[in-house]
């Protein structure tokens, strides 16, 4: 399962969701090996991690130190072009790559060979705004709406605005729109300066709650397209 994650805008939570929902499949057995690659050049999730040295196989692929099964390609600038890097040792793997806000050839091309796009939103209406034009994006690639899903992040239910950004995508995306939220929080925030995931910095948080979620809702996606291959 290769995902890409990716929104015209910076600061949404994409690196967050890519790190939180690794670990979540891993922890839940919903995936053996999850492999996330950073492909921004800020390497924001290269930060957020530390990582052991590699050991045979695959020197792209570092051991994520404290995750079992969470491994790190780093941002390779020699080569911006670089799209899902192979990992051999597991076909089953999930494969995540990390984007830089903003559309490039690299992105493209990750869009076309990616059985997912993982498209985070902040609940605003300049978050909505970059949602048109990344779906006439897709298209014009031959990248069907049926890939793509929208997440809502940094979402207080008790803010109207929130709630009415959410209405406004099920509306007009439904199913496209993830039945779930990614509820702000300052324990997600937090957790990165300690070089955690959520699940190791605060066990008990709604950030697990939520990412929890968000993987059984992607692993239901995932079983349909093996069960239709
Ligand atoms: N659900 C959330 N609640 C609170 N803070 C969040 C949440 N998601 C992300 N953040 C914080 O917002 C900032 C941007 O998140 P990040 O994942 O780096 O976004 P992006 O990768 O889209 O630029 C970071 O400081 C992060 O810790
Ligand atoms: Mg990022």
């Amino acid at each position: 399962m290769r995902i890409l994650i990716h929104t015209q805008k910076g600061g949404v939570g994409k690196t967050t969701t890519t790190l939180n929902l690794a670990a979540a499949l891993l922890r839940q057995g919903q995936a053996r090996h999850v492999l996330m690659a950073d492909l921004d050049p800020q390497q924001h999730l290269t930060a957020m991690v530390v990582t052991d040295p590699a050991q045979g196989e695959s020197a792209q692929a570092l051991p994520v130190r404290g995750e079992p099964g969470l491994f790190l390609a780093k941002a390779r600038p020699d080569a911006p072009d670089a799209g899902f890097p192979d990992f051999p040792s597991d076909p089953d793997a999930w494969v995540f790559l990390d984007t830089a806000p903003g559309w490039s050839p690299a992105i493209a091309r990750a869009a076309q060979e990616a059985d997912l796009v993982l498209c985070p939103l902040e609940p605003d209406f300049l978050g909505l705004s970059g949602v048109g034009r990344l779906l006439q994006r897709l298209e014009d690639l031959g990248t069907g709406r049926d890939r793509l899903r929208f997440l809502l992040t940094r979402y207080s239910a008790r803010l109207a605005l929130h709630r009415e950004v959410r209405q406004r995508l099920q509306a007009q995306f439904g199913d496209m729109l993830l039945p779930v939220e990614i509820r702000n929080s300052v324990r997600l925030a937090e957790a990165p300066g300690m070089g955690m995931t959520i699940f190791a910095h605060a066990p008990a948080s709604t950030g697990c709650d939520d990412h929890r979620t968000l993987a059984s809702a992607l692993s239901g996606t995932h079983r349909h397209k093996r069960t239709a291959a």
